[in-house]
């Protein structure tokens, strides 16, 4: 497969119809660890604090109205990179960010860092947190040179293998130069829909017990017991 012309990629909403696509690559780069379809469609319910993008190649011999992206009939488009970030208040934090391999090292992930950062402050924003692999190099190269700065680490937290986490934050946060987080970001009125209603949602997400990273990573938070200042 050849190797995307990243000036044709665009960052369009992760969209129900696009699940499908993202799944093989999410198993490809996650592993045991990958997010479920159920995981995706559970995190897409939640518009009002969560943003999810994607980042699309249009295929060559693909139709006008189909390059962005943008309609479920988009056969003619590629996925070679999502992310997605969860805004509560003023603590955002980064639930997934994931370039194809084929697509890597091109700038295309921090690209996508910079759209959640963009979505972040414009949903009122002011840290923005992940959780990275200690032994994630390209992952921590991207967040560093981004100005997160390690706050904590979790020993063991990524099971079997016991490699340890860091809790990364930035702040303060401001907009990006190039912020093309898109349409996707809520209105004022749904921001603070999202707030209020976000107790809810988290009960409800807490209820679901999915088996996938998301809850196992809720558990190792709650759990805890392990983690040290940096
Ligand atoms: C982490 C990831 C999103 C980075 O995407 P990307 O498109 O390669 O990122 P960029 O091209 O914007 O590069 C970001 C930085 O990482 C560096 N980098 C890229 N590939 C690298 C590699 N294999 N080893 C070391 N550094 C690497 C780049 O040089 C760049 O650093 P610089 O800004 O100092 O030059 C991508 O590697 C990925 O999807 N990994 C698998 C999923 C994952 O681990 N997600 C993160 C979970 S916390």
């Amino acid at each position: 497969m050849p190797v995307p012309d990243t000036a044709a990629i665009s960052l369009v909403p992760l969209r129900w119809w696009h699940v499908e696509q993202v799944l093989p690559l999410e198993r490809e780069l996650f592993g045991p660890s990958a997010w479920t379809a159920e995981t995706f469609w559970s995190e897409l319910a939640h518009p009002e604090n969560r943003q999810y993008l994607v980042a699309v190649e249009p295929s060559p011999g693909a139709s006008a109205d189909s390059e962005d992206g943008t309609g479920p009939g988009d056969g003619g488009t590629r996925i070679v990179g999502y992310a997605g970030v969860m805004v509560n208040a003023s603590q955002a934090d980064v639930q997934t960010i994931a370039v194809a391999p084929r697509a890597a090292g091109r700038g295309l992930g921090g690209r996508l860092l910079d759209a959640l950062v963009g979505a972040a402050v414009r949903r009122g924003a002011t840290c923005l947190m992940l959780e990275v692999r200690s032994d994630n190099a390209p992952a921590l190269r991207l967040y560093t040179g981004r100005g997160f700065e390690r706050i904590a680490i979790r020993r063991g937290y990524y099971q079997p293998e016991g490699a340890d986490a860091w809790v990364m934050r930035r702040r303060p946060l401001t907009l990006p130069a190039r912020d093309d987080s898109g349409s996707g970001c809520s209105g004022r009125h749904e921001q603070d829909q999202g707030r209020r209603e976000q107790g809810q949602d988290d009960r409800k997400q807490r209820e679901q017990g999915q088996d996938d990273r998301k809850q196992r990573e809720q558990q190792q938070r709650e759990q805890g017991p392990r983690e040290e200042r940096a």
